[in-house]
């Protein structure tokens, strides 16, 4: 392949600017700086540990994804973070539970500097959680205003070159598209008149585009997924990812469903159940933050197994998720999958899945290797949705029109012919008649 785009050096610092620093947060800060020391693997972050195959399989050619790519070396990343809560890193960090007490002593200083900026933050989107370190402002735009001075402070102080934004913070109420969405001047307008239809996170992740800053959402609400701000990204050049990252019951929902759909196995039914005991829990107990998740988790089967076409296997699925809060569990989520399958003459079988997984453990590689694809993404001039991006996502953003694509290992395989693509390298189709001639 010729012409590859130009993609400028990753020089300098890469300043990645988090928007709630709870578990995934503080999982994912306390793990970079665990891995910089070399006191633990990045297990799960593509790009430190994920390889790439280039050209013919006879060529032997699989670099390191991070030799192959200009990425920011992990050791140019800064953190900063906005909350609701006044705990440093560490305090953040032993609240959340996650990560044991021993690793965190020993990265202690480096986690204690980061102290959380003032947040933007209104009950009327998250209605389980309360904090006292909150902006303060007469309209949304002056907040925004605000998170604008707060990025451009930490770069400076921080000596950085360029900027991510990831939103973590809590999943806020269901909210669906309005007008004030619809266009750039009409959002400018409802920030000025403070419009109901924008929550906080819309008001960072109009913050960030506006500055032409990478934006990705880790959480399942809208946020930077409506047309006023893909047409701000495409002014401001930011490259955007979302939404809800594909975790947990998720991330194996998309493994195993594309392989039933694979080999026309017929499902009848697939019930999820979760406990989950940390923050994310409490706050998906309120019926109004559950809605938003639900939507996210439930659209995944249907754009996988697509009962349009095939109405025999797939057109009466009884897809049912729940999550219940339960405390003892904190991070560690236990989730339980029943499926009713069918095949061959309609004979039913029954598929069980019991994954005890630890949420944060599985989000953060995803959180660190976002704020990295982003910034190259950046670098390579790719503006508004990286649908290359929506291996992590459980919601993919995508084009108006277009379906997302959800099959995780189509998405493997999107991601990857994106790199070669970015470095002129030809593109895998698997085809491999030519191994035969
Ligand atoms: N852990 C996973 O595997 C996973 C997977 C998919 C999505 N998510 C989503 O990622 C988000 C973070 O998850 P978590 O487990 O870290 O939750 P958490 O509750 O531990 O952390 C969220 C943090 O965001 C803060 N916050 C809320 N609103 C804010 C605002 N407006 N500004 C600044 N800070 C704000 C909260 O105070 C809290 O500290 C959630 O929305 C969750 O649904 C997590």
């Amino acid at each position: 392949m010729k012409n590859p785009p130009k993609i400028a050096e990753a020089t300098g610092k890469l300043g990645v600017l988090l928007v709630g620093m709870g578990a995934v947060s503080t999982t994912t800060i306390a793990g970079v700086l665990a891995v910089r020391r070399g006191l633990a693997p990045p297990i799960g972050a593509l790009t430190q540990m994920g390889t790439i195959r280039l050209g013919k399989r006879t060529e032997g050619r699989s670099p390191l994804i991070k030799d192959f790519v200009p990425l920011a070396p992990l050791d140019s990343v800064v953190f900063g973070a906005w909350d609701i809560f006044e705990e440093n890193a560490y305090e953040a960090a032993r609240t959340a539970g996650v990560l044991e007490a021993d690793l965190l002593d020993q990265i202690r200083p480096e986690l204690e500097v980061i102290e959380p900026m003032p947040a933007v933050f209104d009950r009327r989107y998250v209605k389980r959680l309360d904090g006292p370190n909150v902006k303060k402002g007469k309209t949304k735009k002056d907040l925004a205003d605000q998170v604008i001075d707060d990025m451009r402070r930490f770069k400076k102080e921080n000596h950085c070159d360029r900027l991510v934004m990831v939103w973590c913070g809590s999943t806020e109420v269901f909210l669906t598209e309005s007008p004030a969405h619809a266009t750039v001047s009409a959002f400018e307008k409802a920030l000025e008149a403070n419009d109901d239809s924008i929550p906080s996170s819309m008001i960072y992740a109009y913050a960030a585009i506006k500055e032409g800053l990478p934006y990705a959402n880790a959480a399942p609400n809208l946020s930077a997924d409506v047309p006023a701000l893909m047409e701000l990204a495409a002014h401001s050049g930011s490259p955007l990812a979302g939404k809800d990252l594909k975790t947990g019951q998720t991330l194996i929902k998309t493994i195993i469903a594309p392989g039933l759909k694979a080999r026309l196995l017929g499902v009848e039914g697939w019930y999820s159940t979760n406990i989950l005991g940390n923050r994310d829990g409490e706050v998906l107990d309120d019926p109004e933050s559950f809605k938003t998740k639900e939507e996210s988790k439930k659209s995944v089967l249907d754009y996988i197994l697509q009962p349009n076409l095939y109405p025999e296997l797939y057109k009466d699925l009884c897809h049912v998720v729940r999550i219940n809060y339960y405390p003892p569990r904190g991070d560690n989520k236990e989730g339980w999958d029943n499926i009713d399958i069918f095949g061959w003459l309609n004979y039913k079988m029954q598929l069980k899945v019991n994954f005890l997984c630890r949420d944060s453990i599985l989000a953060a590689p995803i959180v660190l290797d976002l704020a990295l694809f982003l910034d190259l993404a950046r670098r390579a001039g790719m503006d508004g949705i990286q649908e290359w991006l929506s291996f992590y996502f459980k919601s993919p953003m995508h084009a108006r029109g277009l379906y997302p694509e959800h099959d995780l290992f189509i998405q493997s395989m999107k991601l990857k012919n994106t790199l070669r693509y970015l470095r002129g390298e030809d593109l895998i189709t698997h085809l491999g008649l030519e191994y035969y001639d």
